[in-house]
C-alpha cells in the first residue's frame, strides 16, 4: 500500500487514506489445519481515520461471508464473565423497556447467550445471526434464530412479520458490519417510534490509551466512538441519548441510540463527546502518535520472546484469540519462539494460528506440561485465566503480558521489575 490511494469513508463519503500498515494478514478467526498452509487467504490489514467524521475504520476487509461461516469458531459462552455480562446487558435494557410486551431483535445474536435473557416474561426475543455453526447452538436452545445479516432488506421483512422492534440490541457485532449505512437504514426500518438501539463494541478511546493494536483485526472494521456514532446514524433520523462505559473486552462503550427527538438525552453523552475531544481521539494527530507507539510496542514484544529462546526457556501462549493473530503476525512471531497455544475451543485444538502457524492444543496440554512463561493472549480475561490457572504460577510459571505494555507479571498479576 503506498499510502496515496484513497476510498471514500464507510460512514461519510469523504475520501480517507491508511494512517499505517500491520502488513498481510490472515483472517483473524481463521484457525486451520496444516494441510492448508499453502492456500491461507491473506489481505493488507491498515486502519485509516476519516478527519471529516472522526471514524476508525479499516481500509480494506475481507468479505464478510470469509468471516462468519458454518465453521465461525467463536462462542459467547465461553467465558463465564462475559456471560455474567450479559446478564447485565439484558437486565439494563429490561429496565428501559418497563413492564409492557416487547419485542427484542438481536444482530449477532451468536449461540444465544444474550438473546436467552429476552424470552419470556412479556419479552419475545427474534435474533439474527449469519454463523451457521453458532446460530444452531441457539436454536438447539428453543432461541428463534433467523440465519443472515442483518441491512434494510432483513430488517424491513422483519417488521412486516413481526411488526416493530422495542429494542434492537447487539454486542461485539456493529462493529463488523461494513456496510453501516444499510445497517443504520435497516435499524431506522425496524424500530418503533420510542424504540431503542442499544449496541457495545470495543471503544476506540481504551485501544489508544491501552495501545491495544491487537483489537484491530479482519472483524473489526470499525472502532467507534461516541462522536462517530453520532455521525453515522443522523442521516437515518437517528441520535445517541446514553452512553455507558464497560469493561469488557480490554475497554468497550455501551451506545444507546433512539429516533431524533423522542428521548431526553443524557448529560453522559455530552460529557463523553468533550472527553474524545480532549484526547484527540477526532484528531488524525492522535493516530499518527498511535502508530510511533504500535511500532514500539512490536519491538519490545519481539526483543522479549527472541531473548527468552536465547536463553533457552520454555515459552508457550494462553487463548488463541482472534486479536492475537493482529500481534503475532505483526510482531513476526512463530512457533520458534511460542511453542504452542492452549485453548477451551474444540473448533481450534489440534489447529494452527492463522498466519504464524502456531498449534493450538487443549489446556490440559498446559496442566500437565506448563512452559516456564506464558503468554496471555486472552489480556482481557486476565482475571478469569489466572484465577482458573493458578498452578502454573504456583509451580513458578510466568504469565507475560503486552498492554498496555510488554511484561512479566509475578504471581499476584503486578508487574516483575
Ligand atoms: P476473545 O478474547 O475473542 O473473547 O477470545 C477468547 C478466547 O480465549 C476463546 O478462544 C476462548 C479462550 N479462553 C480460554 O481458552 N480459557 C479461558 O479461561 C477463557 C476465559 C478464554
Ligand atoms: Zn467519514
Amino acid at each position: 500500500m503506498t499510502g496515496t490511494e484513497q476510498r471514500p469513508c464507510r460512514v461519510c463519503a469523504a475520501p480517507i487514506a491508511p494512517f499505517m500498515t500491520f502488513g498481510s494478514m490472515p483472517i483473524a478467526n481463521g484457525f486451520l489445519d496444516e494441510a492448508d498452509i499453502a492456500t491461507e487467504y491473506r489481505f493488507e490489514l491498515a486502519p485509516a481515520f476519516c478527519e471529516s467524521c472522526a471514524t476508525f475504520q479499516l481500509y480494506e476487509q475481507p468479505s464478510p461471508a470469509r468471516l462468519f461461516h458454518d465453521q465461525y469458531p467463536f462462542f459467547s459462552s465461553s467465558s463465564q464473565a462475559m456471560a455474567a455480562h450479559f446478564d447485565a446487558f439484558a437486565a439494563s435494557v429490561r429496565r428501559r423497556l418497563g413492564a409492557r410486551p416487547a419485542l427484542v431483535v438481536e444482530i449477532g445474536s451468536n449461540d444465544g447467550t444474550l438473546l436467552q435473557h429476552f424470552n419470556g416474561d412479556g419479552c419475545r426475543g427474534v435474533g439474527v445471526e449469519p454463523a451457521a455453526n453458532v446460530a444452531a447452538v441457539a436454536r438447539a436452545r428453543g432461541l428463534e434464530t433467523i440465519e443472515a445479516f442483518f441491512g434494510r432488506a432483513l430488517a424491513e421483512s422483519l417488521r412486516s412479520q413481526h411488526g416493530p422492534a422495542d429494542a434492537i440490541v447487539a454486542a461485539n457485532v456493529i462493529c463488523h458490519i461494513p456496510d453501516v449505512q444499510d445497517f443504520a437504514a435497516g435499524v431506522a426500518a425496524l424500530l418503533s417510534d420510542e424504540g431503542v438501539l442499544v449496541f457495545e463494541d470495543p471503544y476506540v478511546g481504551d485501544m489508544l490509551a491501552k495501545r491495544s493494536y491487537d483489537q484491530i483485526y479482519d472483524e473489526h472494521v470499525f472502532m467507534w466512538s461516541a462522536t462517530s456514532v453520532a455521525n453515522a446514524i443522523r442521516p437515518h433520523g437517528l441520535e445517541l441519548i446514553d452512553v455507558e462505559a464497560q469493561p469488557t473486552h480490554g475497554g468497550s462503550m455501551r451506545y444507546v441510540c433512539g429516533r431524533a427527538g423522542r428521548h431526553p438525552i443524557s448529560a453522559a453523552v455530552a460529557a463523553l463527546r468533550q472527553s474524545e475531544e480532549a484526547a484527540g481521539i477526532c484528531s488524525r494527530t492522535r493516530y499518527d502518535q498511535f502508530r510511533v507507539e504500535c511500532e514500539a510496542a512490536r519491538d519490545q514484544f519481539r526483543s522479549l520472546l527472541l531473548s527468552l529462546r536465547e536463553q533457552g526457556r520454555t515459552v508457550a501462549g494462553y487463548a488463541a484469540t482472534s486479536k492475537s493473530t493482529t500481534l503475532l503476525n505483526y510482531c513476526g512471531i512463530d512457533r520458534s519462539l511460542i511453542a504452542y497455544i492452549a485453548d477451551t475451543t474444540p473448533l481450534k485444538q489440534g489447529k494452527v494460528t492463522p498466519g504464524s502457524h502456531i498449534p493450538v492444543v487443549s489446556p490440559d496440554v498446559f496442566l500437565a506440561d506448563p512452559p516456564e512463561f506464558a503468554v496471555l493472549f486472552a489480556w482481557n480475561h486476565a482475571a478469569e485465566v489466572m484465577a482458573k490457572q493458578q498452578a502454573f504460577t504456583a509451580g513458578g510459571g510466568k504469565w507475560i503480558t503486552f498492554v498496555p505494555d510488554v511484561a512479566i507479571l509475578d504471581a499476584s498479576g503486578g508487574r516483575d521489575a
